[in-house]
């Protein structure tokens, strides 16, 4: 499994290898190019390698791990087209950037936080805010699983939809509990209980039938249900998931957005998902690599540390990161780069050997 494991910080196969046992994997690795020079002992990469496979220990040990802290939950919105995913999302943000003092203009990263008084606490949500399905299928088609919760926007004057269906089960294929917005409750054709009836058909049973499924009605245009509707997604996190991590350590997480800017070079939005990154630290993200130069939160304002949850837009690779690639902090820039070259390396291979033949999984384990 130091195969698996290893190979998964180096490229983006792991989700489609960790089922396989070693031998399996080992041909697989062979015929797509990868050769064993990867985890071959004399490999002059070894100690670069063996230090990913400590560091992934690490890692794993980490599970009672008492420096781990509760980090907020990663939330995505989806639902049917026109259901009101960007109205939501715009109407969460303002509600809290009415409280910033004037002069703040919100900067799109692909994520923001909100805070939320939460049973006489102060808690905080992250929002991926790109929505839709396609996103958060395609991050997780590269194993990339950065969502904690789901909102589930469904439109109370349309009712349940081909794509609402699609977003369930998506989300629910990913284990990822559900919280459903019955949202334009304002309209005089809303009919928020054919939701919640039409929904039990597909395992989300509101708590008022039984089930653990929280139904929060709302509308985004007019701004009502917002509050409720993130408490909802507290309980539902804390229900359902322990999330904690540990902010002393190197970080590490994902690229959400990333593009290339004529001033600043490439600019990568990222979510720490572990660890804390900070201004300064040698990166490696997908086949990009670089130094922090500066980092910036979703409200522009230049920020020198980024912990667990927190997006933050990230200055400073040498190229332009893919959503879904993955992220660390390294301890200098020759590993980072050194990483970085491999992950190439292997990209190359793979596409390499992907234009020579097309091999299914299927035919290896008959193999
Ligand atoms: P796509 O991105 O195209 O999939 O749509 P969306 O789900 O992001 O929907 P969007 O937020 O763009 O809203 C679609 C339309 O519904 C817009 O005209 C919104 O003004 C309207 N709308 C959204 N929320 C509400 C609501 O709570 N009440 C009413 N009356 N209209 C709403
Ligand atoms: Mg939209």
């Amino acid at each position: 499994t130091n195969l698996v494991t290893i190979l998964f910080h180096l490229g983006e196969m792991a989700t489609i290898t960790q089922s396989l046992d070693e031998d399996t994997f080992q041909i697989l690795a062979e015929e797509l190019g990868y050769k064993l020079q990867i985890v071959s002992p004399e490999d002059e990469d070894r100690e670069l390698l063996e230090s990913f496979a400590i560091d992934l220990e690490a890692e794993e040990a980490e599970e009672d791990d008492e420096n781990r802290v509760a980090r907020p939950p990663v939330v995505t919105v989806m639902g049917h087209v026109d259901h009101g995913k960007t109205k939501l999302l715009d109407a969460v943000r303002s509600a809290n950037v009415v409280s910033k003092e004037a002069g703040g203009i919100t900067q799109h990263i692909g994520a923001y936080q909100v805070p939320v008084e939460h049973e006489g606490e102060e808690r905080r949500i992250t929002f991926l805010d790109t929505p839709g399905h396609e996103a958060f299928t395609a991050m997780r088609a590269r194993g990339a699983e950065v969502t904690d919760v789901a909102i589930l926007v469904v439109a109370a004057d349309d009712g349940v939809m081909p794509q609402t269906i699609e977003a369930l089960n998506h989300a629910q294929a990913a284990d990822v509990p559900i919280v459903v917005a019955v949202n334009k409750i304002d309209k005089d054709t809303a009919n928020p209980a054919k939701v919640m009836q039409q929904l039990t058909e597909y395992n989300l049973v509101a708590e008022e039938y039984g089930g653990d499924t929280m139904f929060v009605p709302i509308s985004a245009l007019k701004g009502t249900g917002i509050e409720d509707l993130l408490e909802a997604v507290l309980l539902t996190a804390d229900a359902a998931l322990d999330l904690r991590a540990n902010p002393d350590k190197a970080a590490r997480g994902i690229a959400i957005e990333a593009k290339l800017d004529k001033g600043r070079g490439a600019v990568a939005s990222v979510l720490v998902e572990s660890g804390t990154l900070r201004q300064g630290d040698a990166i490696v993200c997908g086949t990009a690599h670089g130094r922090v130069r500066a980092m910036f939160d979703e409200n522009g304002d230049q920020v020198e540390e980024a912990g667990p949850s927190r997006p933050v837009q990230v200055l400073g690779l040498s190229s332009v990161p893919r959503a879904g690639d993955s992220f660390l902090a390294t301890d200098d820039d020759r590993t980072a780069r050194q990483i970085a070259e491999k992950r190439d390396a292997i990209e190359r291979n793979a596409a390499q050997a992907r234009g020579r033949k097309r091999i299914s999984l299927e035919d290896f384990t008959k193999a």
